[in-house]
């Protein structure tokens, strides 16, 4: 597997981070769900090219983080910038867009399309963006190829392995040259062997330049992608510390 044609993911830049080195930065993020509260007083920055993963017990608040810095649900108070824009000042429409141009994000169950082939759900983030289709499928058979499933590319998500499925999504997530690659329990729903191919994918796409932020409780995962590990719990981070890669 190559990525080498990948590089470039963080190339396109708004006017807007010019003057901004962080890609996240989040103040006193706070979200409550009736009586549940999931962040209570979250604050943290990712600087461009970081691989930052979030650790932490299950219901501590992880994917309530990633889905505030994703634009996909809006906090109770605090504020989210990515990308030099703040989300809170944008409405419905202007988050979706924020979403499809600068956002790239991973589930633990993939979230493919059934009934589109591979190809297809890859091409489709382009295509949500305006990009004409024949250019659209241009650029998803590109990713396919460089992550090593081009031969599975008019087969549909049923037919696919989990690593596979998983890199379609990869590919998916990577249409657009996203600033932020986001990632909720990638390898949660993948056996050894596909989860460590997915893992060493996130690392060759970060040593190109994408920053990637990855919520995971498998520390081996953690301290093999990221350069920088928080620590959550009952949302609050509660710790912090930089990593040696030992990939
Ligand atoms: N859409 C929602 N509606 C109600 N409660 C939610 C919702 N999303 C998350 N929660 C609650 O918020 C807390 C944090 O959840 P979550 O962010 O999913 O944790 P994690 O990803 O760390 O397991 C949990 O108590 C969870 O039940
Ligand atoms: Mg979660």
């Amino acid at each position: 597997m190559t990525t080498e044609g990948i590089s470039g993911t963080t190339a396109e830049h708004g006017p807007a981070a010019v003057h901004e080195q962080d890609v996240v930065r989040v103040s006193d993020l706070r979200k409550e769900y009736g009586d549940t509260v999931a962040l209570n007083g979250v604050s943290l920055e990712i600087g461009a090219g970081e691989a930052v993963a979030v650790m932490g017990p299950s219901g501590c608040g992880k994917s309530t983080l990633l889905n505030m810095i994703a634009g996909l649900d809006r906090p109770s108070a605090g504020r989210v910038r990515v990308h030099g824009e703040d989300l809170g000042a944008m409405n419905e429409t202007g988050l979706a867009l924020f979403r499809r141009r600068r956002i790239g994000m991973i589930f633990q169950f993939f979230n493919l399309i059934d009934d589109l082939t591979t190809i297809d759900n890859v091409a489709l983030a382009a295509q949500l963006t305006g990009t004409p289709a024949r250019q659209a499928r241009r650029r998803a058979l590109e990713l396919l190829d460089e992550l090593g499933i081009a031969d599975r590319r008019n087969v549909y998500p049923a037919a696919l392995s989990g690593g596979e499925r998983q890199r379609a999504a990869v590919a998916r997530a990577l249409m657009n040259r996203p600033a932020l690659l986001l990632a909720d329990e990638p390898t949660g729903a993948l056996d050894s062997h596909a989860g460590e191919q997915v893992m060493d994918l996130l690392i060759d796409l970060n040593e190109l330049g994408q920053t990637l932020l990855l919520v995971t409780h498998d520390q081996i995962l953690a301290t093999r992608c990221a350069s920088r590990l928080v620590v959550m719990a009952d949302g609050r981070i509660t710790g912090e510390r930089t990593l040696e890669r030992s990939a």
